[in-house]
């Protein structure tokens, strides 16, 4: 490259800028992987004629790349959705929700078994921005046309409650909440989009953390919210313009990368799940087995009417006759299941929770443990429980 025929770029300026254009014309099955802070224009006019609101052109790295423009219209047809954007985690997708849509002197409902960030960034909210927060019983269907104020400007639902497995009545909130013109968001993360269409039931916003089962490799944190109405979209992204909410494309590639799988990981965990559900019933240590898709729990008949499918995570209440310090003796000595927060990778997770001393009303005594199960073979698994049933069992006897 040149500056004029006769005086060539210095050697410094000539490792900035390159004439080299690589040929047109390549094709292959992975994305391309967009970085960028700085968007080119071709000119000052194609630069004042930006909008960063319209995705059929690009402006600035914040607002997206081809890439993340992929992957965004990708979640939408998987949600059954329109527009979609991608936010730094599902915790952040929550937020942009909140703050799109809520001000000071609104009300809004969440579920007291809801995600317990979500009630806690509530709790922000209430007590930071004079925003009025409730929180309502999961299972009140219908009746929540009873806590609709004047004021209510949003209702969450978590479908199902992803510790405790309440399956909400989705159809019959979203109706009260239509009639009353309240928007309502889902936490459809247990389903991955795939097993539960929220537009279908009237839901007008669908939040995910990618996190979980679309990234499926337990090490992309990320979010993404959905919708079908075009003003509800801009909405949305005007707040995430203004908070600043950005993604990197690497992340952003590893999510792509793991899509085309993740039907065929969604159902191997959702079978493996039920296998072992259905063999924790069996066990005289447990009480109750947390899983939507087993015919005694009181969800079942509303899973099975909305749902398709249920991935791979449950709880189980052990009997009460068990101390936490046994039960957590028995999270303790599993060798396969390990210990910690999130889930939707191949590896098998184990948590107990503290139930009690987040709900109003927890009817069980005994503790709460939840498991995600993983892509392991299921006879391992069980193997790994059943040592690990033996070695609390040991403790009970000493
Ligand atoms: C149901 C549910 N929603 C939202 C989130 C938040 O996702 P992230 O960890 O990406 O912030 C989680 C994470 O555990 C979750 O389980």
């Amino acid at each position: 490259m040149s500056q004029s025929d006769d005086k060539p770029i210095s050697r410094q300026t000539s490792l900035i800028h390159s004439a080299y254009v690589p040929p047109a014309g390549f094709a292959a099955f992975p994305p391309a992987i967009h970085h960028a802070s700085t968007v080119l224009f071709k000119d000052v006019a194609a630069m004042r004629a930006r909008s960063w609101l319209d995705k059929s052109s690009y402006t600035y790295g914040l607002h997206g790349t081809p890439t993340s423009f992929t992957l965004e219209a990708r979640l939408a047809e998987i949600e059954g959705g329109k527009h979609c954007l991608l936010v730094p985690s599902g915790l952040a997708a929550i937020t942009l929700i909140d703050l799109a849509l809520l001000k000071s002197g609104d009300d809004v409902l969440i579920p007291d078994n809801a995600y317990s960030p979500n009630r806690d960034l509530g709790q922000w909210l209430s007590q930071q921005f004079g925003i009025s927060v409730r929180l309502y019983d999961p299972l009140i269907g219908a009746q929540i046309t009873d806590l609709i104020q004047e004021n209510t400007r949003l209702i969450w639902t978590e479908s199902p409650g992803s510790v405790t497995m309440e399956v909400p009545d989705l159809p019959a909130i979203c109706a009260a909440a239509k009639a009353r013109g309240v928007l309502v968001a889902l936490d459809n993360t247990w389903s991955a989009g795939l097993a539960l269409n929220g537009f279908a039931h009237g839901v007008d916003i669908v939040m995910q953390a990618l996190t979980k089962f679309q990234s499926g490799g337990s090490d992309v944190l990320m979010g993404a919210v959905t919708t079908c109405d075009d003003n509800l979209h801009t909405r949305l992204q005007l707040a995430h313009m203004r908070l600043g909410f950005g993604v990197g494309m690497d992340d952003v590639y590893l999510v792509l990368r793991n899509l085309p799988s993740l039907k065929l990981r969604f159902e191997a965990h959702d079978q493996s799940a039920r296998q072992l559900a259905t063999w924790l019933k069996q066990r005289p240590e447990i009480v109750q087995v947390l899983h939507p898709a087993m015919e005694d729990h009181p969800g079942h008949a509303i899973w099975k009417r909305d749902f398709s499918g249920a991935g791979g995570l449950f709880s189980v209440i052990f009997d009460e006759r068990f101390s936490e310090a046994q039960t957590d003796h028995f999270v303790d000595s599993l060798r396969l299941f390990k210990i910690g927060f999130s889930w939707g990778g191949a590896h098998s997770l184990c948590l107990p929770y503290r139930v009690a001393q987040m709900r109003q009303h927890w009817p069980h005594r005994g503790t709460l443990v939840r498991f995600y199960i993983g892509l392991e073979e299921v006879q391992d698994l069980i193997a790994d429980i059943e040592q690990a049933f033996s070695r609390m069992l040991e403790v009970v006897a000493s």
